[in-house]
């Protein structure tokens, strides 16, 4: 089967480099973050859409996933239904078929609601305009507030390269419903960077991010947390301005583990890392002692690491990743990426 309109967009994950961790109501952050759009890991997501006589059902939908009916994404995409009605007005009065697919393989353990959600707010955003019901101009950032919605971090997988979402002082334009552009000057070696995603752990996430941000609420360091984060969106700039790889290095790892650290010290507290993480973090400090090269990592809220590094080292990490990193990895399996220029209407 197939409706009379159709909209599909390809979108990309993200990798936060100051990290979102604990929101408020409505899904406000409770700091600032930033992160670098990736590149080959992305959802495609189609929409195939037809006016229909509204029955007093919210939303009609089905969802194919790999071609497959999908049912258990029901409950995600519906939440994401309801808490963006108002923005879509058209909702109860359109029937849809949503047809989605990864780039990376299923159940990686790559986080993929950033690119998922953001690729079909980008699709309801595009029948929006359709529908005559916005401008243009306000579509990346009408984008980015559905997106957010559907999952905080997916708001800064829609505009490329350095993306910041959170309100602060010295990021102009910044808000806490949408994400931005960085607007700063960043020196060009950040404009190309590499991320090798090593794959410790594949399947679901032992811990939902929801369950995550929730266990911030009373947290004993939550304070010292946000106030870090804020300090360290400061710090940053001036890394990214001055093209200060080990400053950034530094910065970017201390926010990781200050991420896992707030998990571990929740109750109840969660330990994220295999020891497979941890074999490979000292293997990364310790290659970048010995061979001086500016390496760095970060991780998502998982037991897999994202290692940073400017393209002009790229030969030399590969073979390290091969040859030192891929014993680590679950099946041996890695994904390179690089830092890419945002979504694609296809
Ligand atoms: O967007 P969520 O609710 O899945 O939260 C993502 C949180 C982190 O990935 C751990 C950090 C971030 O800023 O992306």
């Amino acid at each position: 089967m197939s409706l009379k309109n159709k909209v599909s967009w390809q979108s990309p994950s993200n990798i936060a480099l100051v990290k979102y961790w604990g929101k408020k109501a409505g899904q406000i952050p409770a700091n600032a973050s930033i992160s670098f759009t990736l590149d080959n890991c992305h959802t495609r997501t189609t929409v195939e859409w037809e006016p229909i006589e509204a029955d007093g059902a919210p939303f009609h939908f089905e969802i194919f996933v790999d071609d497959e009916p999908s049912p258990e994404f029901r409950p995600k995409i519906e939440t994401f239904f309801q808490r963006t009605a108002d923005l879509l007005p058209f909702l109860p009065s359109t029937k849809m078929i949503i047809r989605t697919s990864n780039s990376f393989p299923h159940s990686s353990g790559i986080a993929s609601s950033a690119s998922g959600l953001s690729a079909l707010a980008l699709c309801m955003g595009d029948i929006a305009l359709q529908h005559g019901a916005l401008d243009e101009n306000n579509f990346n950032r009408f984008c980015s507030i559905l997106s957010r919605l559907g999952s905080g971090s997916a708001s800064r997988s829609v505009y490329g390269g350095l993306v910041v979402w959170g309100q602060h002082a010295e990021v102009p334009g910044s808000s806490d419903s949408f994400a931005v552009e960085y607007p700063h000057h960043v020196e060009h070696v950040f404009t190309t960077y590499r991320d090798t995603v090593l794959l410790v752990e594949v399947g679901q996430k032992s811990v939902s991010s929801t369950k995550g941000h929730g266990l911030m609420v009373g947290h004993e360091y939550a304070e010292a947390r946000f106030e870090q984060a804020k300090a360290n969106m400061s710090e940053i700039q001036k890394h990214l301005q001055t093209g200060d790889l080990n400053g950034f290095g530094e910065l970017v790892e201390a926010e990781a583990l200050s991420l896992h650290a707030m998990m571990m010290t929740s109750r109840p507290g969660y330990m994220l890392f295999r020891p497979n993480t941890i074999a490979i973090l000292e293997k990364i400090r310790n290659y970048r002692e010995t061979e001086k090269v500016p390496v760095h990592f970060t991780l998502d809220a998982g037991a897999n690491v994202h290692l940073l590094y400017p393209a002009h080292v790229e030969q030399k990490v590969h073979t390290f990743v091969e040859q030192e990193l891929k014993q680590f990895c679950k099946d041996g399996r890695y994904i390179h990426d690089r830092v890419g220029s945002g979504p694609k209407r296809l």
